[in-house]
């Protein structure tokens, strides 16, 4: 990871390859935000920045020679848009300019941080725009992330918690980015669990695998069949951060088809290319878990990793399969494309078994949240207190989460002929019906859904501290609710 520190040095006397300030929309134009520069500079780079390009609006980053009196190399010139107070705003102001600035060895970011969230929000933004993904180039110039980064901030010991926290949290997300992005050959059910593993290393989280075998003598029929059809085996992997006396008991069950081909119903292919980040509910569980744990958050938090390859064979399941759960529950598989619910179905009832005081669940579960919300705002539903406790929780995070309803009326359409319910049903509101589906497995615990297909993965390109490829989308979300948990007395 990127270097991450805090500096109370005057800004312009720092030996830096570049120099970050920010800029505001005004009704009377752009305002560049330069107290960090010397008078003579602070002032000519005001009166410019009309004729310079600079608007102030998010994600408009420039970079000019620094003028004298600067030790930086480049002052660089990020817009906050029309609010410099609001934290997202500080978050995405600093993650765009370190972002744009990958390949530069070292970095100061000054802007204004007048509050402990503003100082929070730009060690966030800035530690999370420092993201290069590049296992798979052999570009000798390969992308590299900003190499490190101090932020100036009034009192920097005052700031040492703050800086801890945004360094584990930005691993954890970028661990998940680097889950999303890798390769479906590289990244089998299996793989993950290793990598589950390899990532709890020295952090006090204990992981345990069920391999295929342990899986179908434990009855976990939902992982068992979508697993089926791939020569790589399914893995239901438990990852637990258990600290005495805990708070609270908080269980997460994540979606983690390593790739979705649709299975024997088959995607058309250009639906195919983005599905193997349909393991990003699975890489945010294992996130948040590992954050909570290196922040000895004092909060029990269990991850139900949920790992299967979703493939069409000789050996898959077939439309009109019926299938038990672990705990005994039947499923008509009507269609086998729908198969994030049967694995996580399994998870959350092995979840529900421990008793937590809440379980949340993480998916790229469903098209229709793309159609509903977009390809940035999240979906949630579940108890309504613990629905509005994520829209709540990801307000804090800076991440967007809209709360949607279960109507009751939509589980008919899930009545099956054969079993005691089909995994799909009707089309229309397709996010809620698969909520609906999990919503039968759950029972009486606190619960809520979080349906993330869209924001998990960037399909489009970069903006603020958001790359292209997996976003590390709910990690921030989950972390603040653990959080808040753990402070709730
Ligand atoms: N993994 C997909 C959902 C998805 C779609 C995630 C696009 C990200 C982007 C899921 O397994 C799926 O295929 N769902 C079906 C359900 C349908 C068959 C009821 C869908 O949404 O079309
Ligand atoms: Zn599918
Ligand atoms: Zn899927």
């Amino acid at each position: 990871m990127t270097d991450l520190t805090v500096t109370s040095t005057s800004p312009a006397s720092l030996d830096v390859d570049a120099l970050v300030v920010g800029a505001v929309r005004t009704e009377l134009g752009p305002r560049v935000l330069a107290d960090a520069l010397p008078a003579a500079a602070a002032t000519r780079l005001a009166s410019l920045a009309p004729a310079l390009g600079i608007t102030g609006a998010p994600d408009d980053v420039h970079r000019f020679p620094a003028p004298d009196g600067v030790a930086a190399r480049v002052v660089v010139v990020t817009g906050l848009g029309s609010d410099p107070d609001d934290a997202e705003a500080l978050r995405r102001g600093a993650g765009a300019a370190v972002r744009t600035l990958a390949g530069t060895a070292s970095v100061a970011v000054a802007l204004p941080v007048a509050s402990d969230a503003a100082v929070s929000a730009v060690l966030e933004g800035s530690a999370l725009g420092a993201y290069a993904f590049d296992r798979y180039t052999t570009d000798p110039e390969k992308p590299a992330a900003v190499g490190a980064v101090q932020v100036v901030v009034p009192d920097a010991k005052a700031a040492r918690d703050a800086v801890e926290r945004a360094r584990v949290l930005a691993t954890s997300v970028h661990l998940v980015r680097d889950l999303v992005n890798a390769a479906p050959n590289d990244l089998y059910p299996e793989a993950f669990a290793g990598a589950a593993k390899d990532a709890a290393k020295g952090t006090g989280v204990k992981v345990t695998v069920l391999d295929d075998k342990a899986l179908a003598s434990g009855g976990y029929g939902g992982l068992v069949a979508v697993g089926q059809g791939s020569v790589r085996g399914p893995r239901l992997v438990k990852v637990a951060w258990s600290p005495s006396k805990p708070a609270a008991k908080v269980a997460l069950v994540g979606k983690g088809i390593t790739f979705d081909s649709g299975g024997i119903s088959l995607k058309p292919p250009t639906s195919m290319v983005a599905m193997k980040s349909d393991m990003a509910g699975a890489a945010a569980v294992l996130g948040t878990v590992l954050a909570a744990a290196r922040l000895k958050l004092p909060v029990a938090v269990t991850g139900w990793l949920c790992l299967a390859e979703n493939m069409p064979s000789g050996t898959a399941q077939r439309p009109s399969d019926v299938i038990t759960i672990r705990g005994g529950k039947t499923v008509e598989v009507l269609n086998t494309d729908a198969e994030g619910r049967l694995v996580l179905a399994d998870g959350l009832v092995a979840a529900l078994e421990e008793g937590p005081d809440v379980v949340l669940d993480v998916a790229t579960l469903t098209g229709a949240q793309m159609v509903a919300l977009g390809a940035r705002v999240s979906a949630v539903m579940g108890s309504d207190d613990v629905r509005d406790e994520v829209v709540a929780a990801a307000g804090r995070a800076g991440e967007q989460f809209w709360p949607m309803p279960l109507p009751a009326e939509l589980r008919e359409s899930l009545a099956s002929k054969v079993a005691d319910i089909a995994n799909i049903g009707e089309r229309h509101g397709g996010m809620l019906v698969a909520g609906l589906f999990l919503k039968d497995f759950v029972g009486q615990t606190p619960w809520a859904h979080l349906d993330i297909a869209g924001p998990a993965f960037n399909e489009s390109s970069a903006f603020g501290y958001t790359p292209v490829g997996g976003t590390g989308v709910a990690v921030r979300t989950l972390l603040e609710l653990v959080e808040s948990r753990g402070n709730r007395g």
